[in-house]
């Protein structure tokens, strides 16, 4: 069962803090669960992994067998919330190496997720000679990235298979009514899934969003839901007894302390991109208004022998929130040599497993040395229920953690400033002004 707990924690937090920030987690609870609070309109996912819609389900893994059954690639089109969470989650249930393994299902290449001719061209190469489909993800349907990154998948497809042969390969996640892409999909006649209403894109993950792409990997998403759907019972609890309360509240007092980056860390190198998604869920929702933790991560042990040198001594900015998932699926024991060269003997029939915990508790004993506070989640096996309750455990979280900061964890208004200045330098209609404003800033 997952669980929370600080280090040292007298060390850290000396003063007793559960009694006083009690109340405020409490209204911050009922304001999630009840959708009052700001950005209320964005709650849904907090009930999702018992209300979600059974239909659409039996429907996502329909399309995920038809998907398998007739293509040897699947390309993801999305980006930011739209693409993050299925690549942790296939990262980390299936491998880094999925698309290398000998596999039943489908190679899946996420695109749409930057601006890079090169990444794109390279995947459209690597389709070229596959049967493949397409799921193209935006609940605004109008997300530059993506939609450009569509447009030379579709056309793509139409030359490959026709139009007719594409229409039965294309899957458009987006909104139920409005936007561009729902349109497209209404008139061309493409399968499409919902982002519900009231869910936003970094907190879609267990929609269609998330749930396509992953189910088409091979991942059991109805035990991810279940294991949501548990962590969600546990996040009804008004108390210290849901492991997302001891964590917003643990998190909340070493940002009121002083320390302004959390840095997420894993042994395990498949959850990089769960922590790719996680940066995306905490910094977008809390990095508002002059506020909040400077979400980061490192993959250990690797990032040891690079940004080690700075967490033991650097600046004395963060704090570490070490996952720990376990133990491995397969048992490694270190092979004894007779001549010993390299001094490794004393390990001889010592599990990988072992040597990491050691490193993991060494490391744990000098950056609590060096003053970083660990926080330590144990979230056990590395399986598709853990996971559905780990995601579900960081958003309800990152909710609270949002209003404990009094702003609004559901909006992304800063996002859009880029997006503006962008569209008026390449010359979109109704940017004329802030283009010439925008030239002359840039000299030209
Ligand atoms: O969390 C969010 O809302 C954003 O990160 C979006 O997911 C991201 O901008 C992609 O938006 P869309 O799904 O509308 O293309």
């Amino acid at each position: 069962m997952l669980n929370v707990s600080l280090f040292q924690l007298e060390r850290f937090l000396p003063l007793p803090y559960k009694n006083a920030l009690e109340p405020r987690l409490k209204h911050a609870h009922k304001k999630l669960q009840t959708g009052s609070g700001a950005g209320g309109e964005f709650t849904g996912w907090v009930h999702l992994p018992q209300a979600y819609d059974r239909e659409e389900f039996a429907r996502i893994q329909a399309a995920a067998q038809t998907i398998s059954r007739s293509s040897q690639a699947l390309v993801v089109i999305g980006i930011g919330g739209s693409y993050l969470g299925a690549r942790g989650v296939i990262e980390c249930l299936c491998s880094p190496n999925y698309n290398l393994k000998k596999k039943p299902t489908p190679n899946i290449y996420f695109v749409g997720n930057g601006l890079s001719a090169d990444a794109l061209q390279e995947v459209l190469d690597l389709v070229a000679d596959v049967d493949f489909s397409v799921n193209v993800i935006s609940k605004s349907g109008t997300t530059t990235e993506p939609a450009v990154a569509f447009r030379f998948f579709r056309r793509a497809l139409e030359e490959k298979y026709g139009k007719e042969g594409a229409r039965q390969r294309i899957y458009a996640t987006t909104d139920r009514q409005k936007g561009a892409l729902k349109s497209l999909a209404g008139s061309e006649g493409w399968q499409t899934f919902v982002v519900p209403d009231d869910v936003g894109g970094r907190y879609s993950v267990l929609t269609a969003v998330g749930l396509l792409p992953i189910a088409v990997a091979g991942v059991d998403i109805q035990a991810m839901m279940d294991g949501a759907r548990e962590m969600m019972e546990r996040c009804g609890e008004a108390s210290y007894d849901c492991p997302a309360w001891e964590y917003a509240a643990l998190r909340y007092q070493l940002y009121r302390s002083g320390r302004s980056v959390e840095l997420l860390a894993c042994y395990d190198p498949a959850f990089r991109f769960m922590a790719e998604w996680w940066k995306q869920l905490f910094g977008e929702s809390e990095g508002k208004e002059g506020k909040g933790l400077f979400p980061a991560s490192v993959e250990f042990t690797a990032d040891l022998h690079s940004m080690g040198q700075y967490i033991q001594e650097g600046r004395r900015l963060m704090f570490e929130t070490v996952v720990r998932l376990g133990p491995s699926a397969c048992s490694l024991l270190v092979p004894g040599e007779e001549d010993d060269g390299d001094g490794l003997n004393f390990l001889t029939s010592t599990s990988l497993d072992a040597i990491r915990d050691r490193a993991m508790e060494g490391t744990l004993l000098a950056h609590t040395e060096g003053d970083v506070p660990n926080l330590i989640i144990d979230a056990g096996e590395k399986s598709p229920r853990s996971l559905g309750a780990l995601i579900y455990f960081f958003e309800y979280a990152c909710g609270l953690s949002g209003y404990l900061l009094d702003v609004n964890p559901f909006d992304q208004p800063g996002v859009e400033a880029y997006k503006k200045n962008m569209f008026a330098l390449l010359g979109k209609p109704g940017y004329e002004d802030r283009k010439a404003e925008l030239e002359r800033k840039l000299g030209r």
